[in-house]
């Protein structure tokens, strides 16, 4: 099976190209590289072959011959949206919608949306599944709403267009984000061996490893088509529904003299627990093989292995907002996210 990945290059990317590159996919990355300062080279990682474009160029003629598309490349969390609402919506929702477009005119038959849980935003203490009304919060939020909404009413007997709303990821990736919440607090107490949290951990937070995300979308694109046609599904694990407070502490015992401290309640507006029993009777291949714990001690020794430094855990290439702003201060995009140079 062809597929294109758009965002193959970035942190989930690059670990769902290894892993659907090994399991027979033929990939193709088409990323726009906005990150590409932040890769950790490591002997065992590869990246597939790139068309070094953006998404909002894309042409059909691009798409032909591909049998899905994976789309992952959008901005991806809320404060590199923050940063300029109208460009996150050029990309998150109108390129989103235009490439699904051409995907069905091309004849793809699959797109794999990433969408994310936190468009269920402040839903406290319930336990959400895909029929639940969303509340999304952010830009970030409204664009993974706009974006599904307008993808599913693309769909056809020939298009079968899948949502992944997918918890929030952690793990090693060798294009490394630290600005999510396990590898976050893990580069901390490697770093620093100190975690001071800004709020009590109260707020529910699933979490997935980007492996287990890997493979839920390779179990998308191998069901058969009534399996995932036009379908939503929350991507984690009833097992992984923790408050920030049972991550925080996890870090602190998997992380030996790593101190702990809790900040004041009511700081983080965003709390959800998700049920995952849809993606797992629908997908019956799909299993999570990683929890918070066995993350963790990853992470752990993923960070001595490379050998992360305090100045590399800053860096700004790990951190997307920072990388953006500082390629807008420095001239390399211009006001819409282009590079001046292409
Ligand atoms: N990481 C998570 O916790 C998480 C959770 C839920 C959903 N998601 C979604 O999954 C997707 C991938 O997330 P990620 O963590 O790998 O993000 P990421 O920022 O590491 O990767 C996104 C990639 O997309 C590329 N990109 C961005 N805009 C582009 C454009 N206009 N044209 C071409 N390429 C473009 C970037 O260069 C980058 O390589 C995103 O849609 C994100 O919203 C991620």
């Amino acid at each position: 099976m062809k597929i294109l990945v758009t965002g193959g290059g970035g942190y989930l990317g690059s670990v769902f190209c290894r892993l659907a590159w090994s399991a027979g996919f033929d990939v193709v990355n088409l990323d726009t590289g906005f990150y590409r300062d932040g890769w950790m080279r490591l002997a065992s990682w590869s990246e597939p072959p790139l068309h070094d474009q953006d998404v909002r160029r894309v042409e059909e003629s691009t798409l032909r011959g591909y049998d899905a598309v994976v789309h992952m490349g959008e901005l991806s969390n809320d404060p590199v949206c923050n940063l300029d609402p109208v460009v996150t919506a050029e990309i998150n929702h109108h390129a989103s919608v235009r490439l699904a477009g051409l995907a069905r005119r091309a004849g793809v038959k699959r797109f794999v949306y990433m969408s994310s849980a936190s468009i269920y935003g402040a839903a406290a203490d319930q336990v959400v599944d895909e029929s639940t009304p969303i509340q999304p919060l952010t830009p970030y939020g409204h664009c993974k709403a706009s974006s599904e909404r307008d993808i599913s009413a693309l769909a056809t007997d020939d298009f079968s267009p899948t949502f992944l709303r997918n918890s929030t990821a952690y793990g090693a990736s060798p294009r490394m984000r630290f600005d999510i919440v396990l590898n976050n607090l893990c580069g901390l107490a490697h770093t620093t061996r100190e975690i001071r949290m800004t709020s009590d951990g109260s707020p529910w937070r699933p979490l997935v490893h980007a492996e287990d995300i890997a493979r839920a979308i390779c179990e998308v694109l191998r069901a058969p088509r009534e399996a995932i046609h036009n379908e939503i599904f929350n991507v984690g694990d009833d097992e992984q529904n923790y408050r920030v407070r049972e991550i925080a502490e996890t870090v602190a015992a998997v992380f030996p003299g790593c101190g702990l401290q809790f900040g004041p309640p009511g700081t983080d507006k965003l709390s959800y627990r998700a049920s995952f029993a849809k993606i797992h009777r629908h997908l019956p291949g799909f299993k999570c093989r990683w929890n918070l714990r066995r993350g963790a001690e990853q992470l752990r020794d993923f960070y001595q292995r490379i050998q992360l430094t305090p100045e590399m855990f800053r860096a700004r290439a790990h951190t997307r907002a920072r990388q953006i702003e500082y390629l807008r201060t420095t001239g390399q995009i211009d006001e819409h996210y282009f590079w001046v140079d292409q």
